[in-house]
């Protein structure tokens, strides 16, 4: 093996403690032995008395990601992360979550139209040993959404050690598509997570104050807890479900031979149809379905390119200089035993429904600011760098009220010289133009994060469906979750 384990001062901060480094996250040449790759474990929960039951327990665990050497996790029903949980639009379900970290968390349902008090943000707090059971009809589409901790403040942390999962939603009309469906065999599920390590093993999460700014950024890429691992495809049709589940990092993904592939999904589902791309760039929260042809028996790789943070003015700048945009090898793929399937990738999937913009009640404007200059973020209230029309985070406060069965047009303003994935609680919107342009047509499926440029405007149509609470707030928020521990978050009601 060649990896390399030195001392690094920190970017701008210095650290002072030894952790694993690698100048260039990693590249295959750097791993001798070869890993498998990890399929998450699927878990369908069981049937009782009408509604879907999933017992969940958030638990302390230990993983070897590198031989020889323990990290201390914590996971959802196992060491690191959880199961992938699935269901049907329609179902009923009711999730028992047992505590037994320690300490508090919280598990929100990120990208779900669900009840305000079902929605496990940082409202619904988890005590230790203690059970929380949310319960809620899946309305949304066929689509990949995720749970995570949304502890305030300690988001960053909890997801970073390992509390975020999978959730597959299926419905008949994408079942009647003969896309690949086989769960592990030519539908496989994907979480990319960068980390660091201290030479213990340990995580070395946040710790300093440049890594504050611009989110925490990992030498080594976790895919589904293992680093750089081979993947043997079965089947030469195969549908990759991807999750950049990063607390700050955006990966430019695309494949080593630059073969094309297609786009069928976004964050809330089926796009209207393919669109065929050789690059994609993923932004921490966002999910992509992809189907790539595996037919030629050729190892290839599936990869992050430079450029992720291109259009990043200033700070991209510094990110780059900071190592945080480079090349970077994820998966190995090899397709040598890929049998034949018979699928093929249909030409249409399903129809949206056209939204006008003229239906919207009214523009909602999202300022998003961060503390800049010198004495940056340094003495003073760490919760208190990053703003939303002027303000950080406040449990206390509601920001905005959307009314039920209504659209607005949210104008997301970024004055600051970094991207913001932006995400908003119990919706599924679409976007209507960033900065100047329309929207690409990958661009243009179900999403619930979105990627606003440094100094850019991007507008989305939001819908407010199905639930209202007077009191029980969801959140708004940047999704670089040190910007959201950091206060880049805010509270709207729908009533
Ligand atoms: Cu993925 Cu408010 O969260
Ligand atoms: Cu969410
Ligand atoms: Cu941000």
């Amino acid at each position: 093996m060649k990896r390399r384990n030195f001392l690094i001062a920190g970017a701008l901060g210095s650290l002072g403690v030894a952790f694993l480094g690698s100048d260039n996250l990693y590249s295959y040449d750097n791993f001798k032995e070869e890993r498998d790759f990890a399929v998450p474990l699927i878990y369908e929960g069981e049937i009782i008395a009408g509604k879907r039951v999933f017992n969940l327990k958030l638990q302390k665990g230990e993983m070897e990601f590198f031989k020889g050497l323990k990290t201390p996790t914590i996971g959802i029903n196992t060491p690191f992360l959880g199961p992938t949980l699935r269901a049907k639009k329609g179902e009923f379900i009711k999730v028992n979550i047992k505590n037994d970290l320690g300490y508090d968390s919280t598990i929100h349902w990120h990208g779900f139209e669900l009840p305000a008090k079902m929605d496990g943000g940082p409202h619904q707090v988890i005590k230790n040993n203690t059970t929380w059971t949310p319960e809620f009809t899946i309305k949304n589409r066929a689509s990949m959404l995720w749970y995570h901790s949304h502890l305030l403040h300690q988001t960053g942390e909890q997801v970073y050690k390992g509390l975020a999962g999978l959730f597959i939603i299926d419905d008949d009309e994408s079942s009647s598509l003969n896309l690949p469906n086989e769960y592990g065999v030519d539908d496989i599920p994907i979480v990319l997570q960068d980390r660091n390590f201290n030479t213990d093993g340990s995580f070395r999460y946040v710790s300093s104050l440049s890594e504050r700014m611009t989110g925490i950024h990992g030498n080594y890429v976790l895919v589904n807890g293992v680093i750089a691992p081979t993947f043997k495809a079965k089947k030469r049709l195969t549908r990759f479900r991807i999750l950049n589940g990063s607390n700050a990092r955006t990966y430019l993904l695309g494949f080593s031979d630059k073969r094309e592939f297609a786009l069928i999904g976004s964050d809330g589902g089926l796009l209207e149809k393919p669109v065929n791309l050789n690059q994609i760039p993923l932004s921490p929260a966002q999910r992509i379905e992809i189907l790539v042809d595996l037919g030629d028996a050729k190892d290839v790789i599936l990869k992050s390119y430079k450029g992720a943070s291109q259009n990043m003015g200033m700070m991209g700048m510094m990110m780059s200089q900071m190592n945080y945009d480079k090349e970077f090898d994820l998966i190995k793929i090899k397709s040598n035993n890929a049998k034949n399937s018979n699928l093929k990738i249909p030409s249409i999937f399903i129809k949206h429904p056209i939204w006008n913009p003229n239906e919207a009640v009214g523009v909602r404007d999202m300022l998003l600011q961060m503390r800049m200059g010198m004495g940056m973020m340094s003495g003073g209230d760490p919760y208190n760098n990053f703003f939303i029309n002027g303000a950080s985070m406040d449990m206390n406060r509601i920001d905005a009220v959307a009314k039920k069965n209504t659209f607005e047009i949210w104008k997301i303003i970024n004055r600051s010289p970094m991207a913001h994935p932006f995400h908003i609680h119990n919706t599924q919107f679409k976007i209507l133009a960033i900065n100047q342009r329309k929207p690409y047509p990958s661009e243009q499926g179900f999403k619930d994060t979105v990627m606003v440029d440094p100094m850019g405007v991007t507008y989305i149509m939001v819908p407010f469906r199905y639930y209202s609470d007077n009191k029980v707030p969801y959140m708004f928020h940047c999704h670089i979750l040190e910007h959201e521990d950091g206060g880049m978050m805010g509270q709207f009601l729908v009533t």
